[in-house]
């Protein structure tokens, strides 16, 4: 029989760190008490709950009830305007920076509608680790396939958390099952449940052998578990009942011949997925979903760019924006770019280069999101995610360093799903509504394609609701009115050759359908999978990608 690996209480990883503090320098210290990452799951799943418990016990909220959710139930503009308002235009909760256990915990605001899908990928950039929700009545939803496969692009280390066990839910091993193969990854319990819905009794921790008994309640709840070393102890019977001490004792026993112990070295590499079960909306389940976290979380990763890795230790300081939020009170044309530092210490005030624009900014009130209020901040390191004013600087996937000139890589754009034409409808204002746009595709908003011949502009996006955003802010924020009409494209794939000759003579031939991004590569607009599927055939020197940046992905034939 298997034996799982034990999972201390003050952790190994954590008292080797006091040990070895006196001999680090100040930087790595501060690299090694970092955590960054994000909650993500389907819509409903529990990702607003769990992110308020989680908030609970790093004591940067008080009591339950005070995040907001993101979630728009109506799909219009001005909803999503009126919603972004009211939680202060998202920035208050785009990073949620918490202290736990001498950890700063960096957590990273998803947004919960399908349509802003992309935001979600490119925070995703941004973290080290995440944690999956998963409703337990649900199992894996379409949203959830999708976020994953982003995950294993990067392989981003996953810890799932299979919420609302109060409610009749799927049975454990299945959800398990569920999880192996339409995610991907193998899946180890560190927790298991004792019974389901109504009968919901707790949950026994296979990793410490203690019992923590299910109270319902929304409040921070830190009960000591029970520990059972031996589960055939009879006080297990008292505790839960004969029938569900019977039931765990076989399921218990069942885990241990089935699934491989967990090995912390296979989760960092993204192979295997701990698992815990839980209700969020009762703080149950959550502590010990924390405390584990904390003990095997990656801390902050080194990244790759252009010319070479970067790792987080180096002296220097480096780091990329992957999010853009526009302040949208129309009198203040600021926005904040939200940058992770990858390398060295952030400084305020201090002179960094703007590698794409060859251009050296100062900071005067960079933003730290701590205690979900903002405050300046004067230093920043690794994982750090903090907020910079911009004035039309910067653009997704920009790189500040000290010098040296480098990019880094994955920030891929993914090929829109819907595709519109822009329209202007007030030609005196054709000025505004190009630098609209041209600030619209910047924050990521959407992405403009320019279709030749004939220069028309079309607008890609993964949802209808972004169309709406786009006018509303084009007309609220610049005074341009413009209209979209549909065009039938099915994909937008970037061409990559060393054929020089077949590319020119694709680009005469396929007039009509070929464009040119923002940054000036050459597109192939495909109206149908067949199209597509021809061109792939017809010229067969030519790649053609579904994401800009063509080393995240094979060809896509
Ligand atoms: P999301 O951010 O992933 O979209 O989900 P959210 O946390 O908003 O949760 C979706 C719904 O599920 C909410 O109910 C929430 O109260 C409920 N929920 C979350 N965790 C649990 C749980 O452990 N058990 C049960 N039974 N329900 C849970 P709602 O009715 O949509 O919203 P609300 O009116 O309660 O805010």
């Amino acid at each position: 029989m298997h034996k799982i690996l034990s999972l201390p209480k003050e952790t190994i990883k954590q008292s080797k760190l006091k040990s070895s503090i006196l001999y680090m320098s100040n930087l790595e210290k501060e690299i090694q008490r970092r955590r960054t990452f994000a909650i993500i799951s389907h819509p409903d799943a529990g990702k607003t709950t769990l992110t308020e418990k989680l908030l609970l016990f790093g004591g940067a909220i008080q009591v339950a009830g005070a995040v907001k959710s993101n979630k728009i139930k109506k799909t219009a503009a001005s909803d999503f305007m009126d919603i972004e308002r009211q939680r202060g235009i998202s920035v208050a909760t785009s990073v949620m920076t918490f202290e736990y256990k001498g950890m700063t915990i960096n957590l990273l605001d998803t947004p919960g509608h399908k349509d802003f899908a992309e935001d979600t990928y490119r925070t995703l950039t941004a973290v080290d680790s995440v944690i999956l929700v998963i409703d337990c009545v649900k199992g894996v939803e379409m949203q959830t396939e999708k976020l994953m496969e982003v995950c294993r692009m990067r392989n981003t280390p996953v810890i799932i958390f299979i919420n609302k066990m109060d409610r009749e839910g799927r049975d454990a091993f299945d959800l398990l099952d569920e999880l192996e193969q339409k995610l991907q990854i193998k899946v180890r319990p560190l927790s298991w449940p004792i019974n389901i819905g109504a009968q919901f009794k707790g949950v026994y921790k296979l990793y410490d052998k203690s019992l923590n008994l299910f109270e319902a309640g929304s409040q921070r709840n830190d009960k000591e578990a029970i520990a059972i070393d031996n589960l055939e102890d009879e006080i297990l019977e008292e505790l839960v009942g004969e029938k569900d001490a019977n039931e765990l004792r076989e399921e218990v026993e069942m885990i241990e011949g089935v699934y491989d112990p967990f090995d912390e070295k296979i989760y960092q590499e993204a192979i295997l997925a701990p698992v815990f079960f839980g209700s969020a909306l009762n703080n149950f389940g959550v502590k010990e979903l924390l405390d584990t976290f904390v003990n095997i979380a990656p801390e902050p990763g080194e990244r790759e760019t252009d010319k070479r890795v970067v790792h987080p230790e180096e002296d220097k300081f480096s780091g990329f924006v992957f999010k853009i939020h526009a302040n949208i009170d129309p009198r203040h044309r600021d926005r904040i770019a939200f940058l992770r530092v990858i390398s060295g210490t952030f400084e305020r005030n201090r002179f960094f280069n703007h590698v794409r624009l060859d251009k050296k900014l100062k900071f005067s009130n960079p933003y730290s999101f701590m205690a979900r209020s903002k405050n300046v901040v004067e230093q920043a390191y690794p994982g750090d995610v903090i907020g910079l004013y911009d004035t039309g600087n910067f653009k997704i996937g920009d790189t500040l360093t000290e010098g040296e000139k480098l990019m880094f890589q994955g920030m891929p754009s993914f090929s829109p799903e819907m595709f519109k034409e822009l329209v202007n409808l007030d030609p005196m204002k054709t000025k505004q509504l190009e630098k609209g746009i041209q600030q619209l595709t910047d924050e990521g908003v959407a992405q403009l394609f320019t279709l030749q011949p004939g220069n028309k502009k079309v607008i890609g996006t993964v949802g209808e609701l972004q169309f709406e955003v786009i006018q509303y802010r084009l007309k609220e924020e610049y005074k341009a009115s413009c209209r979209f009409d549909a065009l039938r494209f099915y994909k937008a794939c970037w061409i990559t050759t060393e054929n020089e000759a077949m590319l020119a003579d694709f680009i005469n031939r396929k007039k009509g359908s070929i464009a040119y991004d923002k940054d000036n590569n050459v597109v192939f607009m495909a109206e149908s999978k067949w199209m597509l599927d021809r061109a792939c055939e017809d010229y067969e020197d030519l790649n053609f990608h579904f994401t800009s940046e063509f080393k995240l992905q094979q060809p896509v034939a």
